[in-house]
């Protein structure tokens, strides 16, 4: 009811509005006298120091903030990380060694995909870590070590605040290994920190934005296709750009990593066709700028959701979104909120149910 939904039309709206609030608590607790500390962690620098690989499994878009930590605890801590999806994963004889870690994502705690991988895990002798936003979940129950995301109930069927606190979650871990491993400078953690500080009041800048994509998402109510590029941390969050669109829209939409859309699905861009480009890596901006100009010769228009000062993308895109400055590796969380509001309002204008898009659920506890 009205009341439930606090003012806001949608659930999903009102959770993409709490997103500073549980971003902020999910980080607040970790963070201690300048220094990251997980105490739910309970592992010893010598064990992680002993980390040889990290398998991240998890469903859906937890498996997209799984993406984002794959590149981050391989470049920022330099341990080689792999993503699967749990289905995947559960049933492929998964090789597992002394000194990996099994780290699944679930929301609810209760997938069952996600749960049986934990098992999987488990009976191989990983070592497993869940991070888990339902208190006293199955998953959180049977993994060895669980962080707790801090969202709070999470009602509409597509997922936002769950999200942007995995991915809190996944850079305190990131930061935490990085540190005690030596891949950054004690300057480079404090800089950090003082960047992550910053991301729910900027959260908080993206969503009041909102008008501004409103208007914009309403000339799109008629696509048939979208297409989502980007690279690297930036290919991770297009694909949860994606995913947010077709769950609650039902328009088809794709990410593609973006020198990968030549060798396929170029073919499907015709004039108008809508290709939002994802580009917060400065290392990587004049790739993807290229990828847009390809698009944009097929007669595409190109949003592109970029950082502050990064104006020469206005040469090529025809719409930009620019996102606060924040660390490279801190992007996507910041990225996100206008993949959201997009994905939200166009449904709204399509008159789609957007809490509870067609044959979805939001906890898929069976097989
Ligand atoms: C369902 C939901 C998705 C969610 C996935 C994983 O498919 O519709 O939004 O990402 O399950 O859920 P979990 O609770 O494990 O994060």
């Amino acid at each position: 009811n009205a009341a439930e939904k606090g003012g806001y039309e949608h659930f999903m709206l009102k959770e993409m509005y709490e997103q500073p609030k549980a971003v902020r608590d999910t980080l607040e607790p970790r963070l201690s006298n300048g220094k990251v500390v997980i105490e739910e962690l309970g592992m010893t620098d010598e064990e992680i120091r002993s980390i040889n690989n990290i398998h991240i499994v998890a469903c859906g878009s937890a498996s997209y903030t799984g993406m984002c930590a794959k590149y981050i605890f391989e470049e920022m801590a330099r341990i080689p990380a792999f993503v699967d999806v749990a289905s995947e994963f559960r049933y492929r004889n998964p090789i597992l060694r002394k000194g990996d870690l099994v780290i699944i994502i679930s929301q609810s705690g209760e997938t069952a995909d996600s749960l049986a991988a934990l098992r999987e895990a488990k009976e191989k002798g990983a070592m497993t870590l869940a991070i888990v936003n339902v208190v006293g979940s199955s998953i959180a129950r049977e993994a060895d070590k669980v962080i707790y995301t801090w969202a709070g109930p999470e009602i509409a069927v597509a997922t936002t605040k769950a999200f942007s606190t995995q991915l809190m979650a996944e850079y305190l871990l990131a930061i935490k290994f990085a540190e005690v491993r030596g891949t950054v400078s004690e300057e480079e953690v404090d800089d950090m920190i003082q960047d992550l500080k910053r991301l729910p009041d900027q959260i908080q800048m993206l969503l009041a934005n909102r008008n501004h994509i409103q208007k914009f998402a309403n000339r799109y109510i008629a696509a048939r296709d979208v297409f989502f590029i980007g690279r690297g941390l930036d290919y991770a969050l297009s694909m949860e750009g994606a995913l947010k669109l077709k769950e609650i829209s039902y328009i088809h939409a794709e990410a593609y990593a973006a020198g990968e859309l030549k060798h396929g699905t170029i073919s499907l861009v015709e004039d108008g066709t809508l290709v939002v480009a994802v580009l917060t890596q400065e290392a990587l901006f004049k790739k993807t700028i290229s990828n847009i100009q390809e698009v944009k010769s097929r007669g595409a228009f190109a949003m592109a959701v970029t950082v502050e000062g990064n104006t020469e993308i206005e040469k090529t895109a025809d719409y930009v979104i620019y996102i606060p400055e924040t660390n490279k590796y801190f992007t996507s969380s910041l990225a996100l909120i206008p993949l959201q509001l997009f994905a939200y309002y166009v449904a709204v204008a399509r008159g789609c149910d957007v809490d509870k898009p067609k044959n979805l659920a939001k906890s898929v506890t069976v097989e």
